[in-house]
């Protein structure tokens, strides 16, 4: 087995950006561009993103000259993956040629046309909440690969509590139901369905979370919330080898996504372990020879309070 261990979150995290920026709904963004005034003058866009990970939807963000005039606040219960994030803010911001200074705990993101001020802050969601309701609100809030870890009834009231008045949320890449590989191989079918019930299993607080069939359920639980839903639409992950391989640091990516299986999966009762071994082992190999092709089905939504 040639996978590259062992396996580092953060490099995982940075290898799916090249498959979300494929994967984000061109409509539902669109809809967001036309909603979202980007940091008009004098008005500084205020924008909150709940499980940032290592900041990279404030660096799409900015590439995209989508935020150039405003404050970005990230947050992640994990402390790596914030201290991951600002050493990222660093380098993105000396290769863009844009200048970082540090100050009041915060960095300002300064360049041609671009003023951004960011914080990033280690703390567990609920925390957040209980601190910042009735303290501050933001204009936007983003959850980008987040919702099918949290207990959705109990955190998208106070998450979306986090916003102004008609402020808009914009819900990406919500996982839903669908983990696809090819060529098939005989478990592929039994696999799915155990690894499925694995995220249905998860428990935050005693709660269960979005799971497995977040995307679908988001409908309901927004409804439920008290928010309006004004666009929404299919965010897949598509990773597949051109002539040329994969792109970027994408095997990384299927390397990473196969042990999480395995992972998740090991010791399972209904899962015979050597066929099982055998299929995670193939599914490796393939990625090697620029076999592998994956898919998972997402949704990603656009809405108001
Ligand atoms: C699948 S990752 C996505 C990260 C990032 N949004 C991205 O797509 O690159 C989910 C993130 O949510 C964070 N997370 C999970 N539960 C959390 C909580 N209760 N509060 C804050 N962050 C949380 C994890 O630490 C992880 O970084």
């Amino acid at each position: 087995m040639t996978a590259p261990l062992p396996f580092s979150y953060q490099r995982y995290l940075a290898a799916k950006k090249s498959v979300d920026d494929r994967a984000l709904n061109s409509e539902v963004g669109a809809e967001l561009a036309r909603r979202v005034v980007w940091g008009q003058a004098g008005a500084p866009l205020r924008v909150l993103e709940v499980g940032c990970g290592i900041g990279t939807m404030l660096e799409r963000l900015v590439e995209k000259g989508m935020l150039y005039h405003g404050t970005y606040t990230g947050i992640d219960l994990d402390k790596d993956n914030i201290s991951q994030a600002k050493t990222r803010l660093e380098r993105f911001a000396a290769v863009r040629k844009e200048n970082l200074t540090w100050k009041d705990e915060g960095f300002f993101l300064k360049g041609k046309n671009l003023k951004v001020r960011a914080d990033f802050e280690a703390i567990d969601l609920f925390d957040f909440i209980q601190r910042e309701q009735g303290q501050r609100a933001w204009d936007l809030l983003l959850a980008h690969a987040f919702l099918d870890l949290a207990p959705l009834p109990a955190a998208l009231p106070g998450m979306l509590s986090l916003l102004k008045k008609g402020g808009t949320f914009y819900f990406t890449l919500n996982f839903d139901g669908a983990t696809i590989f090819q060529p098939p191989l005989e478990l592929d079918e039994h696999i799915e369905i155990l690894y499925h019930g694995t995220m249905d299993a998860r428990r935050v607080k005693g709660m269960p979370t979005g799971g497995s069939r977040t995307g679908r359920r988001l409908f309901g639980h927004l409804k439920a919330a008290g928010a309006t839903v004004i666009a929404a639409g299919p965010s897949d992950w598509v990773v597949f080898p051109s002539p040329r391989g994969y792109p970027e640091d994408e095997a990384y990516f299927l390397h990473f996504i196969i042990d999480t299986i395995h992972q998740s999966l090991a010791g399972q009762s209904e899962l015979d372990p050597a066929p099982f071994k055998n299929w995670v082992e193939e599914r490796h190999r393939q990625v090697e020879r620029q076999e592998l092709v994956y898919i998972a089905h997402q949704l990603d939504f656009l809405g108001y309070v």
